[in-house]
């Protein structure tokens, strides 16, 4: 299998005042490309926290994160935000959908915006609006909310949010779909289907999923689920 992530002794603390609070002491773990990897741990071990990382949202106390050889801790703000924008999607537990806009639109938005500061992605490519459009509404159309698009967020399920946030994260095409416990605030009915539609895209589309929670419903359905423990990994 292709590598696609390898992790390299990640350290994090969080330093207040004179105290610091280690929260990952040598993180080591490699992603295959196109798998699903769940991380599992108890509430507050720093799933989060890793994650975060992992999509460059925060940088590491110590250690290395290669995307496909590329250690991407010693890229710049300016060289982090591009990168990211290319290469990572997030779903995150509270899908902060913006209230004042349809499932179209948020969907839509980030690569609107981005195309019009003229930011462009790594390859080059940008996109008319139209082809915004399209996409997004292919993509909602992917996550069956097709008949949802001109809803706002408070028409929506929470499912139906859930799913908006996958269409989103899925926007520009990400090589890798961070979730951060993606069933979190909603039924297990529910939950059930976001995994199952999880599951279809990453078959479907290839991409690489890393998925945190607490939630062993999850990793029961999961092919790979490593556990973060005291700060480490325990496959
Ligand atoms: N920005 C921060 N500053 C200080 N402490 C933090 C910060 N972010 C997280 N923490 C602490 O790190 C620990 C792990 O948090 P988190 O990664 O959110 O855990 P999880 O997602 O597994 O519940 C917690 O003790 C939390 O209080
Ligand atoms: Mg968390």
């Amino acid at each position: 299998m292709d590598k696609q992530i390898r992790i390299d002794n990640l350290h994090k603390s969080f330093y207040d005042g004179d105290s610091e609070l280690k929260v990952l002491k040598g993180v080591n773990l490699d992603v295959d490309k196109a798998e699903i990897l769940v991380i599992m741990g108890a509430s507050g071990v720093g799933k989060s926290t890793l994650l975060h990382i992992i999509g460059t949202l925060d940088r590491p106390t110590e250690g290395s994160i290669f995307y496909d050889e590329q250690d991407i801790t010693i890229f710049s703000e300016n060289e982090l935000t591009l990168f990211r924008n290319d290469a990572i999607g997030f779903v995150f537990q509270f899908h902060q959908m913006l209230p004042e806009f349809n499932a179209l639109e948020n969907v839509a938005m980030s690569r609107l915006i981005r195309n019009s500061k003229n930011i462009g992605s790594l390859d080059g490519s940008s996109s008319t609006p139209q082809e915004v459009y399209q996409t997004a509404e292919h993509l909602l159309d992917s996550v069956g909310l097709s008949e949802r698009l001109n809803h706002y967020p408070s028409q929506l399920s929470g499912g139906e949010r859930q799913r908006v946030a996958i269409a989103r994260a899925l926007m520009n095409n990400p090589k890798v779909v961070l979730a951060d416990e993606p069933t979190g605030n909603i039924d297990d009915k529910t939950s059930d289907a976001v995994l199952d539609l999880l599951l279809e895209v990453n078959e479907k589309l290839n991409q690489t999923f890393i998925i945190v929670t607490h939630d062993s419903r999850i990793s029961e359905r999961a092919k790979r689920t490593v556990h973060l423990v005291d700060g480490r990994i325990a496959e």
